[in-house]
């Protein structure tokens, strides 16, 4: 079987380009042709260990006409910028998350591939996983009766307690709610359905944040965006979720997702990961753990580009720019104490069937 191999070329060689390596280098549908990074070493490092890769400046990998698909694994910042470049060049372009670091700038993106007859998509594409995929399976099969409610998760004491350079996190762009919203909301859209309107509710418990480690451990940040953040999202099924991301906490017992229907409740594991264990308990039953019923099993980050460039892009830039919007509504919402709609929507994708490692990357 198999489709033609797709040419691939990586701009952003930093942290989690390492994942995508591991993910992308034994699959046979796609092939890194070359790779660039603004830190040129970092590009020449990656090419050596990647049989028949080139490295090149960014320009150049744009521009390469052997180049298919560019996967963005630059900074936030420089998201939409890089997009918008292999777009025209007529590439389709699959990104780290966030779409862009704005919403003006994720809708220009969309619009520009729309334009050019390319494609995008992009993270999170954890949520193809065994995990969140089985969940729905569950949910589309009726196991919890009609879905009437979910609630979403996270809390932490911030990310200066073990990241060196976490000034980032507290400025504009940052914050829990951008930073792990991505994965949360995604997953309640792929479960629940797309949403309508929100609301949203925020606070800011300190000015400063302490660095815990490194060379800077002791040196103070400031504080300039909220850091706890809790909202309801109207989906348009009528289900309505509930939703915590916070860096005001310490640590939390609760589950990462919930979703209760009338006739089931179930838990959904940790959807910054790409398996878990779903647990459904039905009405007049106990907890009980499905086995694995859907999902693209024991995968990792670049599985979602393994799904687009077979095709099929369920983690597609239309669900990420609705993601997005939910996210930047949802922080005006708690700005003005207003309910604020959404324009954008999303179809849910299709189910991804529950394939083995040894099918999805023979692809
Ligand atoms: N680090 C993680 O654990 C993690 C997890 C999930 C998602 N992500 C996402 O992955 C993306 C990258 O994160 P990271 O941790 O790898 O960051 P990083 O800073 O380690 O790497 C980013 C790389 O991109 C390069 N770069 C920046 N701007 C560029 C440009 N305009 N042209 C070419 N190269 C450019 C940098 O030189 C750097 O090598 C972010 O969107 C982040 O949200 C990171």
């Amino acid at each position: 079987m198999g489709i033609a191999v797709t040419d691939i070329g990586i701009v952003g060689l930093g942290v989690i380009s390492r994942q995508y390596l591991d993910t992308l280098l034994p699959a046979s549908s796609v092939r890194i042709a070359a790779v660039a990074d603004l830190d040129a070493s970092r590009a020449e490092a990656a090419a050596a260990a990647i049989p028949g890769c080139r490295a090149l400046t960014t320009d150049e990998l744009i521009a390469d006409p052997g180049i298919r698909t560019v996967l963005n694994l630059t900074i936030p910042a420089a998201h939409a910028e890089v997009a918008l470049a292999a777009i025209a060049h007529g590439k389709d372009v699959y990104g780290e998350k966030p779409l862009a670091a704005t919403l003006a700038d994720a809708v220009r993106v969309v619009d520009a591939a729309a334009a050019a007859g390319v494609r995008v998509g992009g993270a999170p594409d954890t949520v193809l996983g065994t995990g969140v995929q089985t969940a729905r399976a569950a949910i589309d099969g009726g196991r919890i009766g009609r879905p009437v409610s979910a609630s979403a998760m996270w809390v932490s004491a911030g990310h200066e307690a073990w990241h060196p350079q976490p000034d980032f996190y507290y400025r504009e762009g940052g914050g829990p709610l951008l930073d792990m919203g991505p994965y949360y909301v995604t997953s309640l859209v792929q479960l629940l359905g797309p949403v309508t309107a929100v609301s949203g509710a925020a606070s800011r418990s300190r000015d400063e944040r302490v660095i815990g480690s490194g060379p800077r451990e002791g040196e103070k940040v400031p504080v300039e965006v909220d850091t706890h953040l809790t909202g309801i999202l109207h989906h348009e099924s009528g289900a309505i979720s509930t939703v915590t991301m916070s860096f005001d906490g310490v640590r939390t017992t609760a589950a990462p997702i919930e979703v209760h229907g009338v006739e089931g409740s179930l838990v959904v594991p940790d959807p910054n990961r790409f398996d878990g264990d779903v647990q459904l308990h039905p009405r007049g039953g106990s907890w009980e753990t499905l086995e694995p019923a859907a999902g693209y099993a024991d995968s990792g980050r670049g599985i979602g580009l393994i799904d687009f460039a077979a095709g099929d892009a369920r983690a597609s830039g239309a669900m990420a720019l609705h993601v997005l919007e939910i996210m930047t509504a949802l922080a005006a919402s708690a700005a003005s104490g207003v309910r604020e709609s959404l324009t954008s929507t999303v179809e849910r994708p299709s189910l991804v069937p529950l394939t083995p490692a040894t099918t999805w990357r023979a692809l």
